[in-house]
């Protein structure tokens, strides 16, 4: 069993700054087509970080990768809901919510390579570095966290705590 953290480790207010520092980042160091989001997880803070790329021509879409199941460790990777295809040619800014090992966001950058997209750069709200298990780093990051299990502002566990707007731990209640 697990409980929420007392306090937020990181609130609402905090990840809002953090996310216009992200965009303005991104908009100095990479100009792309195409902001691919990785479902679920990600999709709140999808929707406050195209905001920050007001653009006619920005295309936007989701992907869906999934590796957690029902617990909080690791399992297979399961790649669906786009045609990767439709990246060929473009350049591509993958968004995920955590980088934990670092198999997703790897898997997913090389076969968005392996399609044919012609530059690809991704980008975490959260890093766990004391995870990770592949050699691989995000080209942008928001907040480097320790090796706990968070939820909300659209981060799981179980499919359960996605809608709170800050950020939590979870805590062994024994
Ligand atoms: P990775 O492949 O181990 O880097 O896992 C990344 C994926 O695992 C993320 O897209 C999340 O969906 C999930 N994940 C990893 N750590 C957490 C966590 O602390 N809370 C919620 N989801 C997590
Ligand atoms: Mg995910």
């Amino acid at each position: 069993m697990y409980r929420m953290s007392m306090m937020p480790m990181i609130t609402a207010e905090a990840i809002m700054e953090c996310v216009d520092a992200l965009g303005a980042k991104i908009r100095r160091n990479y100009e792309f087509d195409v902001i691919v989001g990785v479902l679920t997880g990600s999709f709140i803070f999808m929707a406050d970080l195209v905001r920050k790329f007001p653009r006619q021509d920005l295309q936007v879409k989701f992907i869906k990768a999934s590796s957690y199941g029902d617990g909080t460790r690791p399992g297979e990777l399961k790649i669906s809901g786009m045609d990767l295809a439709e990246l060929k040619g473009k350049k591509v800014l993958l968004v995920d919510d955590i980088l934990d090992t670092g198999r997703t966001l790897q898997a997913l950058a090389a076969q968005v390579k392996a399609e044919g997209a012609v530059d690809v750069k991704t980008c975490v709200l959260l890093d766990k570095p004391s995870r990770r298990e592949v050699d691989f780093q995000a080209d942008f990051t928001g907040f480097k966290i320790d090796d706990k299990f968070v939820v909300g502002y659209g981060l799981d566990y179980a499919g359960e705590y996605r809608s709170y707007p800050d950020i939590w731990s979870l805590e062994d209640a024994g």
